[in-house]
């Protein structure tokens, strides 16, 4: 058992992504702790982490991760964060901001070795091929061979990007990783609140694709199916995505209009000021062909709109995936 997954007390080399904005909520981070591996809650707000922890303790004895994206988290996000065995953050200057395990998600070498000097107890390595924002520009396993080779032997690295099926955490673990990183497999569980129409439309999937569409107060690239919106915004570069493209190919960013992106640039210093009821006036506003995107994806209490209206978040994995099932048996399954 790697040094870090027995301090945490987690049996399995399993860990749910957290998925923002309220789709990883209790239900399924207990469901994947309770099975062995490691579930993640991700919400908004100190009030929100709080509440969905204290849930999730209600349903599992075991160990459990909240994420804080860094663009939007306040200081008390990080003291209601601090109740939780580990903490994941995503998306900025890796500085520690709790006293106990903390993780920080990557997209290069550079940006590992710098969580690593602020004192990260280990670092995911985020792969292109990832669902969600994506940080780097390089495939998982890559960019876990560089990393391994440019921090010491036994500096925990754990792989997100291309995790789905017992083969993909197999390999991960033989690459020197101390546990696989699942977003898109856990998204399509019974317990993820994401909405049942967006669960649909990531089964029917076949593709993915990555843009800066979704962008307003966040311009951050990410990984989404297609859909009205994106084919409201990007349908001029479709044939970028034609078959026959090589897979490089087919991971270039698709950039939103000039117009869309100076928007979401100009927003993006107020993010973390933002009041909640603001962001909840924007999302039902949002319709396809609106100029600004807003990064929520579509949850099963929110606007049934966001299914094409908003960012159908996804990974590479999801053309492999043709059922929602129960997350512990999808941890009991990976962990082989
Ligand atoms: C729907 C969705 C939402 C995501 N939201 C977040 C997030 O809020 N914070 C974060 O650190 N990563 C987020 N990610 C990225 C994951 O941490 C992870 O890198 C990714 O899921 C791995 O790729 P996979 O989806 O192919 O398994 C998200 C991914 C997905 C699919």
């Amino acid at each position: 058992m790697p040094p870090l997954l027995e301090r945490l007390g987690v049996e399995l080399p399993v860990v749910q992504a957290g998925m923002g904005g309220g789709l990883s909520r209790h239900e399924l981070a207990a469901a994947v702790s309770e099975a062995g591996g490691l579930g993640t809650i991700a919400v908004n707000g100190a009030a929100a982490i709080g509440r969905e922890l204290a849930a999730a303790r209600v349903l599992t004895g075991r160990p459990l991760a909240v994420n804080v994206l860094l663009p939007f988290a306040r200081r008390d996000w990080f003291e209601a964060a601090a109740a939780a065995d580990a903490v994941v953050t995503f998306w900025g200057r890796p500085r520690r901001r709790t006293p106990g395990v903390w993780l920080h998600q990557c997209g290069s070498v550079e940006e590992a070795r710098e969580a690593r000097a602020a004192g990260a107890d280990g670092v995911v390595v985020q792969g292109v091929e990832a669902g969600g924002h994506v940080r780097g520009t390089t495939p998982a396993l890559e960019l876990l061979e560089r990393t391994r080779a440019a921090l010491p032997a036994d500096y925990p690295l754990l792989l997100a990007g291309g995790v789905a099926e017992p083969a993909d955490v197999r390999a991960a673990l033989e690459a020197g990783a101390t546990a696989a990183v699942a977003g898109t497999r856990f998204l399509l569980s019974e317990e993820s609140r994401a909405h049942a129409l967006y669960k649909e439309r990531l089964l029917a999937a076949e593709e993915t694709l990555l843009t800066d569409l979704f962008g307003a107060a966040w311009p951050a690239s990410h990984r989404v199916v297609p859909n009205a919106a994106t084919a409201h915004w990007l349908g001029g570069v479709r044939p970028l995505l034609a078959p026959g493209r090589t897979k490089d190919e087919r991971r270039v960013v698709l950039r939103a209009p000039s117009a869309n992106r100076a928007l979401n640039r100009l927003l993006a210093p107020g993010a973390r000021y933002t009041p909640s009821s603001l962001q909840l006036r924007m999302m039902r506003a949002q319709r396809p062909g609106s100029r600004l995107l807003t990064p929520a994806g579509p949850t099963d209490d929110g606007p049934a709109t966001l299914v094409d209206a908003g960012a159908l978040y996804a990974g590479e994995t999801v053309a492999r995936i043709d059922a929602v099932r129960p997350a512990g048996d999808l941890v009991r399954e990976l962990a082989g």
